[in-house]
């Protein structure tokens, strides 16, 4: 069988342009801490009806998994462990771990963990594993850069660093307080700071990435726009569960 793969799945065959479903229908969703990625990333999945996959709760789940064993190779963590992501659990050789993922032990070494190259290299065979060939949604830093660069569509969400300090810190401490948004803002700095200096990985649009600005908008309206840039910019059908 003879062909040629165009940009979007198509198939030159004896002159005629046969439609077939992409080889990967992902949906990149990248952005900075706190603009809302994860809250986002489900509701976005439930409306669509296709599953959705956090990098940042595998990157979480190694670093967690070597704080309980120190001396244990890291790399050697993420390459052989089982790693299973269901909706918002994660599972480690079988064991749900999901609620050990944002403790403050987690957050402060979870930036050493994903600076590792071999660690990065062994997530994102992880999600390619995960995300196989049905439609998804994928979270993170660098999913449309380096983990999926062939991605459907690229989404890139920002928001000001006062909205996302607010968000932050709302979500860590319910009602907003002034010191609390303040601690907020200072600690996103520095996470800004690293996501996008790292050598690896790094925290940046893709070149053909959506940025979406949801500074001013709450999370039903940057539902509702994103549905809409999904419509506009998939081909037809690529995010609807049915496609086959
Ligand atoms: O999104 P999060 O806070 O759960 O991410 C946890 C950590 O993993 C954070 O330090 C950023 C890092 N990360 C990354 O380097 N690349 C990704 N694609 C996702 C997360």
């Amino acid at each position: 069988m003879s062909g040629r793969r165009s940009d979007r799945g198509g198939r030159r065959d004896g002159g005629s342009v046969r439609r077939r479903p992409p080889l990967t229908r992902v949906l990149a969703l990248d952005g900075p801490a706190g603009v809302g990625k994860s809250t986002v990333a489900v509701r976005l999945a439930e409306r669509l009806g296709i599953r959705w996959f956090s990098s940042g709760a595998l990157y979480r789940g190694v670093t967690l998994l070597s704080l309980r064993a120190p001396g244990k190779d890291v790399v050697e963590i993420a390459e052989t462990t089982d790693w299973q992501l269901r909706g918002g659990s994660l599972l480690a050789d079988g064991v749900d771990v999901a609620a050990q993922l944002h403790t403050a032990d987690v957050d402060q070494a979870v930036p050493q963990v994903s600076a590792v190259p071999e660690v990065r290299q062994a997530v994102r065979q992880v999600l390619h594993r995960l995300v196989g060939t049905l439609p998804a949604i994928v979270e993170g830093r660098d999913i449309g850069t380096e983990v999926f660069p062939d991605a459907l569509v690229k989404l890139f969400l920002d928001a000001t660093p006062e909205v996302r300090a607010q968000r932050r810190s709302r979500q860590r401490h319910g009602e907003e307080q002034e010191g609390a948004v303040q601690n907020a803002a200072a600690a996103l700095e520095r996470r800004d700071q690293h996501d996008r200096s790292k050598p690896v990985g790094a925290l940046r649009p893709a070149e053909d990435a959506i940025i979406v600005d949801t500074s001013r908008l709450t999370v039903d309206g940057v539902c509702d726009s994103l549905v809409a840039v999904v419509r506009k910019n998939a081909p037809q059908g690529a995010f609807s569960p049915s496609y086959e």
